[in-house]
């Protein structure tokens, strides 16, 4: 790894979540140590970079991945080494990934396990802890990973009820014990049981193809569980953030409760804005690779999801990065859609999709793709202003992003470890040129500067 020299960035458009202006950076020791109209060359040693012509923004943050699940047949296909490298190329510098326990395990042991697990990771990352089941000891569990461990945020899913989806009784028990720490929940919001009743019922029926994978999903099932979740959440006084997003009638929802008062947040992912349900074709070796959860929804919902970026129904953009092979994965669901892993990726390409078809096609500002990419994440999951903003004595992780820079994305250029690319051919214009992560150039010109990692386990605080 270098070691940190001074790096001055000279005639930068920035672009934060909150202002735009032009002008000179200086890091020094990984931190951004002045940001002027005009800097004088500094005495040491430096690195520069003229930024004329492109835009300086603060590096994306990506709240939801999931690199190295397990599902039925093995991991998800990124691990924190290729994951964390692909991130970095799509100019994110910092990603939030999940312990999940298994039911009644200790949330603490669990935590220990993933912390051994995650080896070479190259960005910067946090962690979420999941809770599958109760046990009277995680309100001491809970505490201790809000007070002593960094982890203030916690995920259940209501769907998945026969491997890590939380009962609602043990759903009251969570908000209450949250709110005591000022935590806040994640939710993944779709009804298990319907989903159950559903796929049981396409399945006794002989139909087991992707199509039924999203027909046993419709969008009451996220509807229903979100309207739910924000009622458990209002009389348990519990702050709210909904994972993945993906329908209309939810985000009325949302709206209706921010309204009234609730403190609430959404996030929706780039898949719910490229596709919709046309992906799921009787042809399976093509569906399977869209086969996700929520699934993907009819076309008049990817309008109402942008406009409800644009409005600001919807604060964070994130991936839910959790891509399966094809081969050897997700074609163990061959005969049945219940045995699909779900899961896609995208790691990389969050920051290239959204300005290509959001700031480009005018859905979204310059600043709003920086608050959905950036900003609001950080100041949602207690990173800022650490990170996730372009000011001095905050941490030097900024993106050159060259608006010219024009890319088809395919599985042959991809950094993302998996046999396919659900963007296969979809064209984007601009791309992180360079990449700083505290303070070190880590990706130049489509090529990494560092051969060992350096990234670092951020402690959170709400
Ligand atoms: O299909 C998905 N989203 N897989 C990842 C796990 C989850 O449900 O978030
Ligand atoms: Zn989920």
């Amino acid at each position: 790894m270098n070691k940190a020299k001074a790096i001055l960035i000279k005639n930068a458009d920035i672009i934060t979540g909150e202002i735009q202006r032009y002008g000179d950076i200086l890091i020094e020791d990984g931190i951004i140590k002045q940001i002027s109209e005009h800097i004088q060359l500094p005495t040491t040693e430096y690195i520069e970079y003229n930024a004329v012509g492109k835009y300086l923004i603060p590096g994306g943050i990506d709240p939801h991945v999931h690199l190295s699940l397990p599902s039925n047949h093995g991991l998800s296909s990124d691990n924190f080494e290729t994951g964390s490298i692909a991130a970095l190329f799509g100019g994110t510098t910092t990603i939030i990934d999940f312990v999940t326990p298994g039911k009644n395990e200790s949330l603490i042991s669990a935590l220990e396990q993933r912390q051994a697990e995650i080896k070479n990771c190259y960005c910067d990352y946090a962690l979420h802890m999941s809770i599958t089941s109760w046990q009277n000891n995680y309100t001491s569990e809970i505490e201790t990973c809000v007070k002593e461990d960094g982890i203030p945020s916690f995920k259940i899913y209501l769907a998945y009820k026969d491997s890590i989806g939380l009962e609602d009784e043990y759903f009251f028990k969570v908000l209450e014990e949250l709110s005591k720490h000022k935590a806040m929940i994640m939710i993944h919001a779709e009804n298990g049981d319907l989903i159950k009743h559903l796929q049981h019922k396409y399945l006794s029926l002989g139909l087991f193809g992707t199509q039924y994978h999203a027909m046993s999903r419709p969008d009451d099932a996220e509807a229903e569980a979100v309207f739910r979740s924000l009622t458990f959440s209002k009389y348990t006084n519990c702050p709210v953030y909904f994972v993945h997003i993906s329908t209309e009638k939810a985000l009325r929802y949302i709206a209706e409760a921010r309204n009234n008062g609730q403190k609430v947040w959404a996030e929706t992912c780039p898949h719910y804005l490229m596709f919709n349900e046309s992906c799921y074709k009787p042809v399976f070796d093509e569906s399977a690779k869209y086969v996700m959860s929520p699934p993907l929804r009819a076309a008049r919902n990817n309008q109402a999801l942008w406009e409800g970026l644009k409005n600001e129904t919807i604060n964070v953009l994130a991936t839910d990065h959790c891509p399966f092979h094809y081969k050897s994965q997700k074609e163990k669901g061959k005969t049945d859609f219940t045995k699909i892993p779900n899961g896609v990726g995208g790691i990389e390409h969050r920051l290239q999709l959204s300005y290509t078809y959001g700031v480009l096609q005018e859905k979204i500002s310059l600043q709003q793709w920086v608050q959905l990419n950036a900003t609001n994440p950080a100041k949602i999951f207690g990173l800022y202003p650490q990170k996730g903003i372009i000011a001095e004595g905050s941490d030097a992780d900024l993106v050159i992003w060259n608006p010219n820079l024009q890319q088809t994305i395919s599985v042959n250029n991809q950094h993302q470890q998996c046999d396919h690319n659900i963007y296969e051919n979809i064209k984007i214009t601009g791309n992180a040129e360079t990449v700083i992560l505290r303070g070190i150039p880590i990706i130049e010109n489509q090529q990494l500067l560092q051969k060992k990692s350096f990234g670092k386990f951020v402690f959170r605080n709400m």
